[in-house]
């Protein structure tokens, strides 16, 4: 019973008028997510600066519709994240904090989180992006790297997952990166991590791959392989942000080989979860190109999703979606 999932906040901040949310507004967007995909996760709300905006002042707002939705079309949530490097709110990377004071404020959160979301939120990102992308993958301790990981130690994370198994005992906690797409010395750095807190009791119990592909870069063959051995581990894993991108013309349309490239990528990446066991969760960054965060952060970039606004404002399939289709 793979999800197939999708961004429920499909689009970035809702208040930048730039790279809007349609979750909220657009009723016509909702029903397609309802009607095209079976989980739904937060791109944004449930991040740090979104759910505690000011220091011990927590927000549900946008969380909570995303999730109540979800419910009330039975659709499962993946919860993302319960920390990382980026999108924290200001009072807490330039606050002057002791370090008793900044664990008190984590464990704070990731409690208060959790714990609301008990039952509701099926699988979480505990920890996201720890590791760098650097040739040994070193962990994020640098300046501009994790604050926690930087101010309390590696060993907070055993923390992160002990306190969020307690406040909800049924969820799987994951571990999420990008470019962990194959065996590397990315993928490598969490696989001894997560075998040494596994020996140590420590709750894990899944790895997500973001998966953010492009046409320009190629891709890894050992997809399937990196699954392999955290399933071996007696893990779940999970596909979590896939989208493939490309170059693109004026219209946004990538080359028509690209898009046979891609399609065939999503496809390879969607085989290789279904043949690994555990591998329950298939999440797409985003349903329609314009709401996407591809052409905000790739210059030149996009065609990423499986759908494309028609000329009548409804919500087109691109041939990536049927070759998606004929695959499940
Ligand atoms: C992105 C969102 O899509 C954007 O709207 C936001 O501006 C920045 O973050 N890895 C992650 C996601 O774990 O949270 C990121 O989402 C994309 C990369």
């Amino acid at each position: 019973d793979l999800k197939v999932g999708n961004v429920a906040a499909g689009g970035g901040h809702h208040e930048d008028e730039d790279y809007p949310d349609p979750f909220p507004d657009d009723e016509g967007y909702r029903e397609h997510l309802a009607e095209e995909y079976n989980s739904l996760t937060h791109e944004n709300y449930l991040k740090w600066e979104f759910v505690q905006p000011e220091e011990g002042e927590y927000d549900f707002s946008a969380a909570d519709a995303v999730v109540e939705f979800a419910q009330e079309h039975g659709m499962d949530v993946r919860g993302h994240a319960l920390s990382w490097h980026s999108q924290n709110p200001e009072w807490l990377e330039e606050g002057d904090f002791s370090e008793d004071e900044l664990r008190e404020i984590l464990e704070d959160h990731v409690r208060t989180v959790v714990s609301r979301y008990a039952g509701c939120i099926q699988q979480w990102d505990a920890a996201n992006e720890i590791f760098d992308d650097d040739e040994d993958a070193s962990i994020r301790d640098g300046e501009d790297g994790n604050i926690w990981i930087r101010e309390l130690g590696e060993e907070i994370l055993d923390d992160i997952f002990l306190w969020a198994h307690e406040e909800d005992p049924d969820a799987l906690l994951f571990y999420n990166d990008y470019n962990v797409d194959g065996v590397n010395a990315k993928s490598d750095a969490y696989y001894e991590l997560i075998e040494e807190q596994l020996d140590r009791g420590v709750p894990v119990h899944g790895f997500g791959s973001q998966t953010h592909l492009s046409m320009l870069y190629g891709f890894d063959d050992s997809y399937r392989e990196n699954l392999e051995r955290f399933a071996d581990l007696g893990l779940h894993t999970a596909v979590t942000e896939i989208d493939v991108r490309g170059e693109v013309d004026e219209d946004d349309v990538m080359s028509q080989d690209d898009r046979v490239g891609a399609a065939e990528r999503y496809v390879s990446v969607l085989e290789d979860c279904l043949a690994v066991d555990n591998c329950d969760s298939f999440t797409i960054w985003g349903t329609l190109d314009e709401h996407s965060w591809v052409p905000n952060t790739f210059e030149g970039e996009g065609d990423a999703t499986l759908h494309k606004r028609s000329d009548d404002g409804g919500f087109e399939r691109k041939p990536t979606y049927c070759a998606i289709q004929r695959t499940l």
